[in-house]
């Protein structure tokens, strides 16, 4: 499911100030790309798409592309950390070329991608607060609105920040 958020009316008591005591998140370097991909597989593992092969297939696919995009700056990642330094979980934003909407005049359209915690570590609002330090950070930079496309698991907390679902539709080539 495509949703997206206007405006980012995120309310006081969710602002990123609200940190969780034992996590910290910050922006991941082009370095720790493994990482990110990683998440990437397990997201999709987790959400019950692929099979290992074609999990596998997209890892090596997607690793030129992330270290051409994180040196690039047109997709930033962000990671949450725990007080030993164990990655629990994280979640980036693309920056895509666009050429704006009427309500909209931005030449980039923002789409959230790779949000995933770790197991151990779910439940505990990490991916809540990576989802705040994003639009936090989506905000200052003027843009107007972003788009992701929901997991059934990711879905709730979407609709909690205000996320709505969209008029997207899609044709698959190929087989179903
Ligand atoms: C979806 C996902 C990212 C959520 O990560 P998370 O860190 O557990 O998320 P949060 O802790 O912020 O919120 C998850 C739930 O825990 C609840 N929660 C937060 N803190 C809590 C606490 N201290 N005690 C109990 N529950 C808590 C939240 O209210 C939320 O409930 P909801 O699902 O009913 O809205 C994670 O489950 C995941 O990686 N899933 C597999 C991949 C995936 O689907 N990714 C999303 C792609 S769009």
């Amino acid at each position: 499911m495509s949703l997206v958020v206007y405006g980012f009316s995120v309310g006081k008591e969710q602002s990123t100030t609200n940190m969780l005591a034992d996590i910290t998140i910050r922006e991941a370097a082009p370095s720790e790309a493994a990482i990110i991909l990683h998440h990437r597989r397990s997201m999709f593992r987790d959400m019950g798409e692929g099979t290992v092969e074609e999990l596998d297939r997209m890892v090596e696919v997607a690793r030129p592309w992330l270290a051409r995009a994180l040196a690039d700056d047109s997709y930033r990642h962000w990671l949450a950390l725990d007080a030993s330094g164990r990655v629990a979980g994280g979640g980036g934003v693309l920056l895509c070329s666009w050429p704006a909407n009427p309500k909209d005049p931005c030449t980039q359209r923002t789409v959230i991608l790779n949000v995933y915690t770790e197991p151990k570590f779910r439940k505990r609002g990490i991916a809540r607060q990576v989802m705040l330090i994003i639009l936090e950070w989506l905000k200052r930079q003027g843009f107007r609105a972003v788009n992701l496309h929901a997991s059934k698991e990711g879905r709730p907390l979407y609709e909690k920040l205000g996320f709505q679902a969209t008029n997207e539709m899609r044709l698959k080539f190929g087989p179903p």
